[in-house]
């Protein structure tokens, strides 16, 4: 089983993908492998969302593929019953961790304050996923935390698009950035999935911008 750590370093950006229509689950998640990233957050903000968790756990084994939007107990339940190799809420809450950490995957879970990183590092995590990173302050911010804080590697996402991402690419305690850019509803929509595989390439193209 992977760790948390280890799903920052999958690919330089996490695709946070929505899906409305399953039968787009499995085509989405072979045009973004096609295109060289390996990793998906699938985002739990539909009805069918749970459907296209499972498709994609089952038919694409190159994929990584996690549930995103985790806010509560329940749901995180669900997305491991549906196949999800890792969980990604928002932000966090005590009980939401705390019940997060005895599923036996890796948990990402979302900060936006110092406060937020302390208390998720003193849970025994130092993985998260910083949201909503351009709202909140940016790679400026995250630059700031790494000072009293330099242990813990940050996914931000919110906010994050190809030309940004590697302002927050290059600080050393970024391992990955997370965005929907990559797949657009519009290119969902309409099948668009040589258009998919082509964003996938570019985001993968950015490459490691700092000393691993
Ligand atoms: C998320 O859930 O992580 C965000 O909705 C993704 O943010 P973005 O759409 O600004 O990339």
């Amino acid at each position: 089983m992977a760790d948390a750590t280890s799903v920052l370093h999958v690919s330089p950006v996490i695709p946070v993908v929505t899906i409305d229509d399953p039968q787009h689950a499995v085509p989405v998640a072979r045009a973004l492998a096609d295109g060289g990233i390996r990793i998906i957050e699938l985002t739990l903000r539909t009805e069918s969302a749970l459907t296209s968790l499972k498709l994609i756990a089952n038919e694409v084994p190159d994929i990584l593929v996690g549930a995103g939007t985790v806010v509560t107990p329940g749901q995180a339940d669900a997305a491991v019953a549906a196949g999800a190799q890792f969980l990604v809420s928002p932000g966090v809450t005590p009980a939401l961790l705390r019940h997060m950490l005895t599923l036996n995957i890796p948990v990402l879970p979302g900060v936006a304050t110092v406060g937020e990183v302390m208390a998720v590092l003193e849970s025994g995590l130092d993985a998260m996923k910083f949201f909503p990173a351009g709202p909140a302050g940016g790679p400026k911010y995250l630059a700031a935390i790494g000072a009293p804080i330099p242990q813990v590697q940050f996914c931000p996402t919110g906010g994050i698009s190809l030309a940004s991402a590697p302002d927050y690419l290059k600080l050393p305690n970024v391992s990955c950035v997370g965005g929907s850019w990559l797949t657009p509803r519009d290119a969902v929509e309409s099948n668009d999935w040589g258009r998919i595989t082509e964003l996938a390439r570019e985001a993968a193209g950015i490459g490691q911008l700092r000393e691993p």
